[in-house]
């Protein structure tokens, strides 16, 4: 596996790689949802093409100071996952080799980010789109591939390469959730064991709205209060939003009568964690 860490040496090492190239963009601490997308990345990619991982705590997308200090980072260990899994090239970016000292242009999608983490996190998808646009650039992959989990993430992504004429494709895939329904994620070590052992009702609060649809509702009132009510029966959460928007337009909905995405964001204790459940009427 080859490596980089600094875009002037990536770009040496991208020029002669096998195409396709297919592009996993990470912040590292490496888990089973990223090997999912490493695996995707090979099957698109062939045994002939190429498969790329970047590793790289973006501190333009942290909207909290603490978050981003707090972030994992088992970089040893991330490159020997990659290596495992036949990852052709990971790039690694030395903090400060991403971004100029007086940078002054940022990716800003309008609307889709308006809501949901958009709402909660300021700034944050602005320096999501700003490092992925980066990433594409550097790498000029053929295609690059995202997990659903953070669907905001992927539509808005969507969105800005189509909005750009950025040619690359973006692929998505679900979420990996581990054996208990807790949606896996790099901040999962980061919880207590009381919080974790806690932490699988948001994907049962979620999926529990799912009766309530099979049943003809289609308030969406009735789906947000049942929603939050199992939620709140925990101790330890405290939520960030609990919102239900269309699965397109990501604007919130009152009835649901086109696919709907119920999505929440929790802190436990300063962990924060995302889920969602898209509904089909
Ligand atoms: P990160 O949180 O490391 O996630 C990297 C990719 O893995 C994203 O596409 C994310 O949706 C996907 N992913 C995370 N958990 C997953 C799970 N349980 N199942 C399936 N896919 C999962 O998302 C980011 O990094 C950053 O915002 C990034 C796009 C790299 C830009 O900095």
């Amino acid at each position: 596996m080859r490596t980089a860490d600094t875009p002037e040496k990536l770009r040496l090492q991208v020029a002669d790689l096998p195409r396709p190239l297919i592009l996993v963009p990470t912040m590292g601490a490496l888990h089973q949802g990223h090997l999912a997308l490493i695996r995707k990345a090979r099957e698109i990619a062939g045994s002939t093409g190429s498969v790329a991982v970047s590793i790289f705590v973006n501190p333009i997308q942290f909207d909290r100071p603490a978050d981003l200090a707090a972030y994992p980072r088992p970089l040893a260990d991330d490159l020997a996952q990659c290596q495992a899994a036949g990852v052709d090239l990971a790039f690694v970016p030395a903090s400060g080799s991403m971004y100029y000292p007086d940078r002054s242009v940022t990716v800003t999608e309008t609307l889709l980010s308006k809501h949901l983490c958009g709402a909660t996190r300021p700034g944050h998808f602005d320096g999501v789109c700003t490092v992925v646009l980066k990433l594409f650039n550097l790498f000029q992959p053929e295609a690059a591939v995202f997990g659903e989990k953070d669907f905001q993430q992927l539509a808005i992504l969507r969105r800005m390469t189509r909005d750009l004429d950025v040619p690359v494709e973006v692929v998505g895939l679900p979420t990996v959730r581990e054996p208990d329904g807790l949606a896996m994620s790099s901040r999962n070590v980061r919880l207590t064991a009381e919080h974790r052992a806690d932490a699988p009702r948001i994907q049962r609060a979620l999926q529990g709205v799912l009766s309530l649809l099979r049943c003809g509702e289609r308030s969406g009132d009735l789906f947000l209060a049942r929603a939050r009510k199992h939620l709140e029966e925990s101790p330890f959460l405290r939520i960030d939003y609990l919102e239900l928007v269309d699965a397109e337009t990501l604007q919130p909905v009152g009835r649901i009568q086109r696919p709907a995405v119920l999505a929440t964001a929790v802190f436990y204790g300063d962990v924060r964690l995302i889920d969602h459940v898209t509904l089909c009427p």
